[in-house]
């Protein structure tokens, strides 16, 4: 039995901070200068002295400490085309993805790009995330090893796509459901690893690949969903064209069975107000994923009117369409988009959505996402500035509130101290 004490500025949340202004925002949990208490890989408590000497001590004082970042979508492969220039969504896919996606049929290439990818989270502080591997199942195999050997909570699933992509990224309906029904029974529930249905999106699969993926869904409790929806205006206009049936596109996967609480639909930019019903009746979430709405030229997400009518709303690097893996930087982006549309986000919103959040809507929030006691002990560790400018913006902060806004506008992960997954270090700069 390990007890280890961590002391810093511990920042976390009880409850939505919403849309309403810093002063008024509930939910915020902020103790300067106090201690994380960290029991056999879980949260004990917090105290504001020091533990006696049964305790093993880390001083971090003068440091944030956060529950580690939730990364609600993000592709394993894209690291190898992330920043590649000049396309949308439908030219991008084809130009630099499907053609970088087609290596991970090599166990070698499949086993190297899961160790670089979890790394690469866990040195941006994003300890959790529900992940896109490649169609090919060794490529899922190697993520859950990677995840696992480090302890981490991943959901992720071989990705389903049986038409309309180059014959080395196709599946096809007979074949891919043996491939997820024995992914299911080597991971799903294995430790800290969930699987997920996972649809490309719909102009990829074909109703009977849909169908297929809808009655695993059913027969494995527990299991996920995550898919595309409604990112760019001619995928939209693709989908209504293969989908002449659907009220909608994100209607396409309702009537295939694919929507429920556990469903992560990225994106969600092109919605009308039925959608974000049906979101909110059948309890999924839609993972905004702001620098790849912006670098892929996508659109611009309306946050406020989708959680005013119901729908969940967590945040995502969506890399490789995003520019990187870290969520600071995705905090300040979202913060631009809504600017964009004349609203605001505040720092409590944003830092809660990518915590506690992202750990409701993936009805994980009695494991990550909070320092509430019993919860597993994936905590991140950061400085309050990398530069001179920064420091200097920073210590002229009046409130919590200025000072945390600066420091996600401002901050990424050359901040990133120390990282514990299950209370075990795994990242330390
Ligand atoms: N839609 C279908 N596949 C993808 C993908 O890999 N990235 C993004 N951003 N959108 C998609
Ligand atoms: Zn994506």
């Amino acid at each position: 039995m390990t007890r280890i004490a961590v002391r810093g500025d511990l920042l976390d949340f009880a409850a939505d901070p919403g849309f309403l202004p810093p002063s008024e925002a509930p939910g915020v949990r902020f103790h300067p200068d106090h201690w994380l208490l960290i029991d056999s890989g879980r949260i004990a408590g917090v105290s504001a002295s020091e533990p006696d000497e049964s305790w093993q001590r880390i001083d971090h004082r003068g440091k944030l400490i956060l529950p580690g970042f939730i990364d609600t979508h993000v592709h394993s492969p894209q690291l190898d085309v992330i920043a590649s220039y000049g396309t949308e969504l439908l030219d991008w896919l084809n130009t630099y993805t499907f053609p970088a996606e087609l290596r991970y049929a090599d166990p070698e290439v499949a086993a190297a790009g899961a160790e670089r990818f979890v790394d690469a989270l866990l040195a941006h502080g994003t300890t959790s995330a529900v992940v896109f591997p490649t169609v090919h199942k060794v490529s899922a195999d190697a993520l859950f090893a990677s995840a696992e050997r480090r302890g981490m909570r991943l959901v992720a699933g071989k990705v389903l796509m049986d038409r309309h992509a180059p014959e080395g990224l196709c599946d096809d309906v007979a074949q891919a459901e043996r491939d997820c029904v024995d992914l299911i029974q080597r991971w799903h529930g294995r430790g800290r690893l969930a699987y997920a249905l996972t649809v490309r999106f719909a102009p990829t699969s074909t109703p009977a690949q849909m169908d297929m993926a809808a009655a695993l869904l059913k027969a494995h409790a527990g299991t996920y969903m995550q898919t595309h929806v409604a990112e760019n205006r001619d995928e939209v206009r693709w989908v209504a064209e293969l989908f002449p049936e659907a009220r909608s596109y994100l209607d396409v996967y309702h009537r295939h069975g694919l929507l429920n609480e556990r469903s992560v639909l990225a994106h969600g930019i092109w919605l009308d107000d039925n959608d974000r019903a049906l979101l909110r009746e059948v309890g999924a979430q839609i993972a905004h994923s702001p620098s790849s709405n912006l670098f892929l030229g996508s659109g611009l997400f309306d946050w406020q009117t989708a959680e005013k009518q119901g729908a969940q709303v967590t945040l995502a690097t969506d890399v490789g369409g995003g520019t990187g893996l870290s969520m600071i930087r995705t905090l300040a982006d979202a913060y631009k988009i809504q600017a964009l549309q004349g609203m605001r986000l505040t720092a409590f919103k944003a830092l809660y959505s990518a915590t506690r959040g992202a750990a409701q809507a993936l009805r994980l929030q009695h494991e990550i996402g909070s320092f509430d006691t019993g919860t597993t002990a994936d905590i991140a560790v950061w400085d309050w500035s990398a530069t001179p400018v920064m420091a200097h913006r920073i210590g002229l902060a009046r409130d919590l509130h200025e000072k945390l806004f600066a420091w996600m506008t401002l901050g990424d992960e050359r901040l990133l101290a120390e990282v514990h997954v299950a209370g075990v270090p795994r990242f330390r700069r």
